[in-house]
């Protein structure tokens, strides 16, 4: 079993972006779900929905479900009513999806009495500079994460998904408690992948982030528990 002292790195979330659920559950029954949360996204979700976060919260786990929600207001508010409905610990939405969209996302979690975190995607960990170019965006990528970070808190979420270098500065404008989490997690000889703004866990203990999220770094691994475990020494 993995030993993880929390105290002073961020808590680790483990993506389950598998297509099928033996090779998901051959990770999930390695863990301890009261050290790791776990992430499932639109393909496994797409292939095994509600019943699976079912067994997974049998299981004791929390769930951040992140099926980032991008849609006309209404349809957000209903998708993600549907979302809480299962229990789940946390779930995303777009910040880009707009103010209007931000605002349906967080009055649909009022009637809950135990809410799921909401937090919202600023860019992707994949996207650079040129990718903002392309779709007409001319401002810096750090400028336009810090403006859905504030849109996004100035909405009542709670917090963001943002490349670990812009976390300090998203704590600066939104306080301390504004949850931070960062994907893009990669050790030194792993590969990047599809990811440009990434970090290794190491530097993600220097940045003020609350959850880091790993996936193909532990996932893609011909020993998952062992790389996990490199990864926690890293960070300690
Ligand atoms: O395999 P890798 O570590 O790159 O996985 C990152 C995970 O985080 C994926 O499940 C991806 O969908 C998710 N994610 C991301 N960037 C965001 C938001 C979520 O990579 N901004």
């Amino acid at each position: 079993m993995l030993k993880l002292n929390y105290s002073n790195i961020p808590k680790i979330i483990i993506a389950l972006d598998f297509y099928n659920k033996k090779e998901a559950m051959k990770l999930v029954n390695l863990l301890n779900p009261s050290l790791f949360y776990l992430k499932i996204g639109k393909e496994i979700f797409t292939i095994l929905g509600k019943k699976f976060i079912n067994e997974l919260h049998k299981l004791g786990f929390n769930i951040f479900l992140d099926l980032k929600f991008h849609d006309i207001p209404n349809t957000v508010f209903n998708a993600t009513k549907a979302a809480a409905d299962l229990g789940i610990w946390m779930l995303s939405v777009h910040a880009s999806g707009g103010k209007e969209m931000l605002i349906s996302a967080k009055k649909a979690l009022e009637s809950f009495k135990k809410r799921p975190l909401l937090i919202a995607v600023t860019a992707l960990t994949s996207i650079t500079q040129e990718d903002l170019k392309d779709i007409g965006i001319k401002i810096s990528l750090q400028d336009y994460i810090l403006i859905l970070s504030k849109l996004s808190q100035d909405c009542g979420l709670d917090g963001v998904v943002c490349p670990g270098k812009e976390a300090k500065k998203i704590k600066l404008l939104c306080g301390n408690e504004y949850k931070i989490v960062t994907p893009g997690i990669r050790c030194l000889n792993d590969s990047a992948f599809d990811q440009h703004q990434i970090i290794t866990p190491k530097q993600s203990k220097k940045f003020p982030i609350d959850y880091i999220v790993v996936g193909r770094s532990v996932t893609y691994s011909k020993n998952p528990i062992k790389k996990l475990n490199f990864i926690i020494q890293s960070m300690q």
